[in-house]
């Protein structure tokens, strides 16, 4: 978004780390939770978000009800918003997934503590924009693509058995895309963050072409107004993560591919245009990626 677009441009200071917003906000309370030692304040969600740290915990607080720099919807929606995310943490509650701890109304905000993560996210929009993200050998994503094709399978094995975890629960995952997922290069774990936007089962593209997500993983129809999104919407993002992280991205050529022909075959099935021509559901989906990896 255009500088010019924005009211104004506020610098703010909360220990030692320092972040903007469009207008002065209190946030006195976060004391309480711990020392403040970053923030993600260029999120265009609406939320702001801080990792804080007390004793030898920390946390991850995501608050609505501020007016972030690249936000241009009111503060109300970004808290609505946030409200209905709540139960979707609550019942899609996973190994795989970022563990809330805690919501609250603050300050005429609402606030989501939750355990901090040690990763660093796949798409950091925010230190590795642009072309960074593909060519800066310090970034998040260029460094996952340059790790051992095991390392990368393992991860999109549990995105998959995440989502058939989803599946199962009756949900459809909505704007999931390479920024939900945080790597941790020293360990090898992963979480996925950021299912805000998951709802219960059946669903309708209420936007059109700006649907959530992004461009590089929506299904064709997450770009169509009254569109379903379903299970075979989300078969065709879980291939295009599989392009993303093991293939050329949004090439799908066999050139581009690391993953052998087997599991390649089940990712141009997954991405097909037409939705019938794809797998009915990720349970499917995922028998069959299996079944190519064996
Ligand atoms: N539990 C967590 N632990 C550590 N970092 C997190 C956690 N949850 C989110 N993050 C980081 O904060 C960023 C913003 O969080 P996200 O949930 O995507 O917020 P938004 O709703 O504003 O899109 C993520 O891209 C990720 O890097
Ligand atoms: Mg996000």
């Amino acid at each position: 978004m255009k500088n010019e677009e924005r009211q104004k441009v506020i610098d703010l200071t909360i220990d030692k780390v320092s972040f903007q917003l469009q207008e002065v906000h209190d946030f006195s309370w976060l004391k309480e939770i711990g020392e403040v030692f970053c923030v993600f304040d260029q999120q265009d969600s609406g939320n702001i978000g801080f990792g804080l740290a007390k004793n030898n915990q920390k946390f991850f607080v995501k608050y609505a009800g501020a007016k972030p720099i690249d936000y241009f919807g009111n503060p109300e929606d970004a808290i609505d918003r946030l409200l209905k995310a709540i139960p979707v943490y609550e019942q899609l509650k996973h190994p795989y997934l970022t563990q809330m701890i805690d919501h609250f109304y603050i300050n005429n905000g609402y606030a989501v503590i939750f355990e901090w993560f040690e990763g660093e996210c796949l798409h950091s929009h925010w230190s590795f924009g642009g072309k960074e993200k593909y060519i800066n050998p310090h970034s998040p994503f260029y460094r996952f693509k340059h790790l051992d094709i095991n390392k990368r399978l393992n991860v999109l094995n549990m995105i998959y058995s995440f989502h058939v975890f989803v599946e199962a629960k009756g949900f459809v995952a909505v704007d999931f895309y390479d920024g939900s997922i945080l790597y941790d290069f020293k360990d090898n774990r992963m979480k996925i963050c950021d299912i805000d936007f998951y709802r219960k089962s059946p669903i309708i593209n209420e936007i059109g072409k700006d649907y959530w997500g992004a461009v590089r993983s929506k299904a064709p129809e997450e770009f169509i107004l009254g569109e379903p999104i379903d299970s075979k919407t989300n078969v065709f993002t879980m291939g295009a993560m599989a392009f993303g992280l093991v293939g050329g991205e949004m090439d799908h050529s066999f050139s581009k591919w690391e993953a052998g022909e087997k599991l390649y075959e089940v990712a141009i099935r997954a991405t097909e245009k037409n939705r019938d021509d794809r797998y009915s559901t990720l349970k499917e989906f995922y028998e069959a990626w299996q079944k190519a990896l064996n």
